[in-house]
């Protein structure tokens, strides 16, 4: 198969932890015998220094032209002061927006080998497997109107949250048939006791779950939902989320884990699927080759497995994370303290070497 790849490595992290899924999707490639045509394009604040803009029209082409998108991170404090269509940000808001991606999948697995990372008790965090499926193209983050007016010391700014029954509609039906090929149950997440478009969100979510007679649903009010999160993660499958609950939940979750440096997320429903990990730029490390790059190298698995369908190559990578770190392998995020970390390329090549042996295996079965 023909795997056309736009990366945008964008800013702070990203580059380094790209370059690392790279190498994996690479090795991928050669031991199950893809072709891989890969073209790499600025985006956020690389992209707002060479071009002032944080989505240059050439990048936004080469993603429409490629099958699937991998983004490192975007953002950075230095944007911090520019006007909000000038920040790293705006240019992956709108990437979102352009290839039309409503459905933002993060997976959330505590892996047996990082149990002692999660800040919980491990009997508390040991099992947890929740699949957060996150509205990502309405709601607070797009509705209109949204401004700053006003002078100086008596200014005011208002954002806008709107949701259509449509775009509830689509999102549900893809927590409810993603919770069939898992443990079926979906938990949708709003805050129906105060806000208008979560009694809205419920109503429809309730509705689709008619079409779904073997999934168990349930609702929650987002901040009951933060503290059952941690009070006991194992209980969640798939949690539903309009887009700004879904953020946040998403990164509390990888606190759960112990280091969101873990988290993956895919981006589907429109022309183009978008691939990225869940960390972010992460300023403060950026450049010293001690980011984790698992995160974006199970971004990978879950583009070759959304976008072409190769399940058995997504797999691979996912069981060769978990090997890797069964046997003690940690980045510096995973480590406790006085352990050696290894570096961001080390465990890029760890990753690599551990799916060629296990494409070897795999090929050795077919050959009995
Ligand atoms: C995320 C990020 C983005 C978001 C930012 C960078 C715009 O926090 O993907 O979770 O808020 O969606
Ligand atoms: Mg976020």
């Amino acid at each position: 198969m023909l795997l056309k790849l736009t990366t945008l490595p964008g800013d702070g992290i990203g580059p380094e932890v790209v370059d690392q899924a790279v190498r994996v999707v690479e090795e991928v490639a050669r031991a199950f015998g893809h072709q891989l045509s890969i073209t790499r394009k600025p985006i956020g604040g690389a992209a707002l220094v060479a071009s002032k803009n944080p989505l240059p029209d050439d990048t936004l082409q080469a993603c429409l032209s490629s099958s699937a998108v991998l983004l490192g991170a975007v953002g950075g404090p230095s944007f911090d002061s520019f006007p909000a269509h000038l920040r790293p940000e705006s240019g992956l808001l709108r990437l979102r927006r352009e290839l039309g991606v409503f459905a933002n999948l993060r997976p959330a697995v505590c892996l047996p080998a990082l149990e002692d990372c999660s800040p919980l008790r491990p009997e508390v965090a040991r099992g947890t497997n929740i699949l957060i499926v996150r509205e990502l193209l309405g709601g607070i983050y797009f509705g209109q109107p949204r401004q700053t007016e006003g002078p100086a010391g008596n200014r005011s700014a208002v954002d806008t949250m709107r949701y259509s029954e449509p775009e509830i509609e689509r999102i549900a039906h893809v927590g409810f048939e993603l919770a069939r090929s898992r443990r079926r149950k979906v938990t949708s997440v709003d805050k129906a006791n105060v806000l208008d478009c979560s009694r809205l969100w419920r109503d429809v979510v309730t509705r689709v779950a008619q079409q779904y007679p073997d999934i168990k649903l349930s609702h929650m009010y987002v901040d009951s939902a933060a503290m059952a999160l941690v009070a006991h993660p194992a209980e969640f499958d798939v949690l539903l989320t309009e887009n700004m609950f879904g953020d946040i939940l998403s990164d509390q979750a990888g606190g759960i884990m112990g280091s969101l440096g873990m988290l993956a997320s895919a981006s589907i429903g429109g022309s183009v699927g978008l691939y990225e990990p869940v960390h972010g730029s992460a300023p403060d490390i950026a450049g010293r080759g001690v980011a984790n790059p698992l995160g974006a190298i199970l971004s990978v698995a879950m583009l070759l497995r959304h976008s072409f369908k190769l399940e058995r190559e997504a797999a691979c990578i996912e069981s060769a994370v978990s090997e890797v770190l069964a046997a003690g392998n940690r980045t510096r995020d995973l480590v406790t303290p006085g352990q050696p970390a290894l570096s961001t390329s080390q465990m890029g090549e760890k990753v690599a070497e551990a799916v060629a042996q296990r494409a070897r295996v795999d090929r050795g079965k077919v050959a009995i």
